[in-house]
């Protein structure tokens, strides 16, 4: 329930009594919203870690803990601290111990208030971790702007694609009732340096821009405020229209312009720091500008007009694909946005999910990352796992988000990595963001499964820095979340590192894709060729046949592959210089094409299917030996879902392998079980 801001009570003689002898009181230099819930956030942690309250002085006392800003600070010491100063930005801070008129203070320093209180957060960090902090000297700011998760929550609280029951907001009671889980809510993003969140789905409803409802959002708003938490909207773009306004929503009509704008101005009236509009426009059947023979530009620039004079931000969504073009998916987002590039109005951020097709277990990097060097591009990462086994299966995602901000686009040269792209170094971007598609619910754990939690933590760290080690990430998550041992944070690192390597491999191994059941997305369901439209069908993307399986997407096929830079290109055009987990993403090839170990395309698929299963074996093995460590609730809960995880890898390798089996007419490696 307390995430990863449980304050374990810290045992140790030693650590205990050193903590509290360095920290004796706590001197607040200023008094603002923002300070008040460090305070209120320092004590929590203090009766929790200590059983006491920390004293707070309005005179700074030797070994005192020291709030203050950077103007805030006597001139001698911003002296002192210049360089620190210069290397932090506007909601970065400092931590450090220093000496200031003979007495020993531990000064937690910034820019604004919200650095303070994400220096809160960090110094509580270093206590939960048992850090020594006699000499501590940390310094840290956010490598990107706008750091959000996107609720993709309707208004009758279901959640699109959410498994861990229905939606936190309580639209129904608001504005009038705060829940408690609102606060827990903004303490734990501002904890990682969360600063937005987008309350509602994508598959907009234009009753949010109701009167009604913007009372209601702006209650959510005032909660969040103090967190640094900006408060944003999905606008569906034919609001206009369903609000019986206008017959109209093109968006170079001057009414519809109109519009807009008088939203915005009602919008600003009631949340000042109202962040601005996400919008998926023509795209799975959301109304968009082309319903109006107009662009993504037009579209997006008219929002973006309407939002301008308050700071406001569009994050227009890249996720198009159409039934016109069913030639491939893949190629769709790029062919139709790479156009545009540098035609955005400033304050517009184009959002691109990691992957050209759609959040799969395994997908190589969505091709506009780089090929829109005028144009800030935000991530889209998928936290809740709708392809991924839901909140049923362990899997650690920051080692998958990882992978994808590491890897080279080639498009500016050599090291032109995706995290680049999305922070901006890259062609020098003033506007930056990341979003993660929530996986949060009414759950009483908010995740629905124990380490789900660990991928909204894993989210907001690589959204602060996108340069993070998922193991970095994976261990302090651990230490906060469980327990410091070292063994067990050793064991139960490895093992969520790997975990999700195991699900490619009992799913989607080498490439394979979207071969999950229609609609819902859990199960396999290679065999799906029904659907009214191509795209939707599994068969579509393995194309198995007698003769091979995979997609061809080089020349010879749908050439998705021109929209990579080279060496990509040249690289991926040859299966043999292919990287094997890319290989059937890419190429169709024969069932007896001869892979790197010398085996067959069968064998190899068939014996990573298998070894998927095996590995959630061993994973059951692994949680079993951490009982000592864990309490009996999430211990069992964890080791309960394991096994449902187990019977669905055996479910995923069995089905796949008998579905492929048909074509491939070749008998399955000694090791793996014949499907019933
Ligand atoms: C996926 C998902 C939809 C969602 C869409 C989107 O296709 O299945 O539920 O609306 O992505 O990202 O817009």
């Amino acid at each position: 329930h307390d995430l990863w801001l449980q304050y374990a009570e810290i045992t140790g003689d030693n650590l205990k009594n050193t903590y509290l002898d360095e920290i004796q009181s706590v001197t607040f230099s200023s008094q603002s919203e923002t300070t008040g819930k460090a305070q209120e956030e320092l004590q929590i942690a203090w009766r929790s870690f200590f059983g006491q309250e920390l004293a707070v002085n309005t005179t700074l006392q030797n070994k005192a803990l020291w709030l203050a800003t950077e103007k805030e600070l006597p001139k001698p010491l911003q002296q002192q601290l210049k360089t620190d100063f210069a290397h932090i930005n506007e909601e970065g801070f400092l931590i450090k111990k220093l000496q200031f008129k003979g007495k020993a203070i531990m000064l937690i320093s910034a820019k604004k208030e919200i650095g303070l209180l994400y220096g809160t957060f960090r110094f509580l960090k270093e206590l939960q971790l048992h850090q020594p902090i006699e000499k501590i000297a940390i310094t840290d700011s956010p490598k990107i702007q706008k750091r959000v998760l996107n609720h993709w929550d309707n208004l009758d609280r279901t959640v699109e694609r959410g498994y861990a029951g229905f939606s936190i907001w309580d639209w129904h009671l608001l504005p009038e009732l705060i829940k408690p889980e609102y606060i827990d809510y903004a303490r734990a993003n501002a904890s990682v340096g969360i600063n937005g969140t987008v309350l509602t789905n994508v598959n907009a409803n234009s009753l949010v821009l109701s009167p009604q409802y913007i009372e209601k959002v702006q209650a959510l708003a005032d909660v969040f405020r103090p967190y640094g938490i900006q408060v944003y909207l999905t606008a569906r773009f034919s609001s206009p229209v369903e609000t019986g306004d206008l017959e109209t929503a093109d968006p170079l009509d001057p009414e519809v312009r109109k519009w807009w704008k008088n939203k915005a101005d009602e919008i600003y009236q009631s949340i000042p720091d109202f962040g601005g509009f996400l919008v998926k426009a023509n795209s799975e059947g959301q109304p968009g500008p082309n319903n109006y023979g107009r662009t993504h530009v037009d579209g997006a620039n008219m929002m973006a007009e309407a939002l301008a004079p308050h700071n406001g931000i569009v994050m227009w969504r890249a996720f198009v694909y159409s039934e016109d073009d069913p030639e491939d998916r893949a190629k769709q987002a790029y062919s139709e946005f790479v156009p545009f590039d540098g035609q955005f109005a400033e304050n517009v951020l184009i959002q691109v999910k990691n992957g050209p097709i759609d959040f799969q277990p395994r997908e190589p990097f969505h091709p506009i990352f780089g090929a829109m060097p005028d144009t800030p591009l935000m991530m889209e990462f998928q936290i809740t796992q709708e392809y991924l086994g839901f909140s049923s299966h362990l899997v650690y995602l920051p080692k998958m988000f990882q992978e994808t901000l590491e890897t080279d686009t080639y498009t500016a040269g050599k090291n032109s990595t995706v995290a680049k792209v999305i922070d901006g170094s890259l062609s020098h971007k003033k506007l930056t963001g990341m979003a993660g598609v929530a996986n949060i619910g009414n759950e009483s754990n908010w995740t629905g499964h124990p380490f789900g939690q660990a991928n909204w933590y894993g989210f907001g760290r690589l959204a602060w820095n996108p340069y993070l080690d998922s193991r970095t990430i994976a261990e302090d998550w651990l230490k906060m979340t469980f327990s410091t041992d070292e063994e067990f944070v050793r064991t139960v690192s490895d093992m969520m590192l790997q975990s999700r390597e195991s699900v490619v491999k009992y799913m989607t191994p080498l490439g394979l894709h979207h071969i999950m059941a229609t609609g819902h997305h859990y199960g396999p369901g290679p065999w799906v060729s029904n659907l009214s439209r191509p795209e939707w069908n599994p068969v579509y993307y393995h194309k198995a046949d007698s003769l091979g399986v995979g997609f061809d997407r080089t020349t010879s096929g749908s050439d998705a592959l021109s929209q990579y830079a080279n060496p990509i290109q040249q690289e991926y055009e040859n299966p043999e210089t292919t990287p094997e987990e890319f290989l059937l993403w890419f190429h169709h090839l024969p069932w007896d094409y001869q892979m790197k170990n010398g085996k067959t395309l069968w064998f190899n698929m068939s014996s990573t299917y298998q070894e998927g299963v095996e590995e959630v074996q061993k994973m059951i093995q692994t949680w079993q030996g951490m009982k000592k460590f864990v309490d009996e609730q999430r211990f069992q809960k964890v080791s309960m879902l394991l096994q449902i995880q187990l019977k669905e890898a055996r479910w995923w390798r069995d089905a796949c392998l008998s579905y492929f089996k048909q074509f491939s007419k070749m008998e399955l490696p000694e090791n793996v079980p014949q499907p019933e």
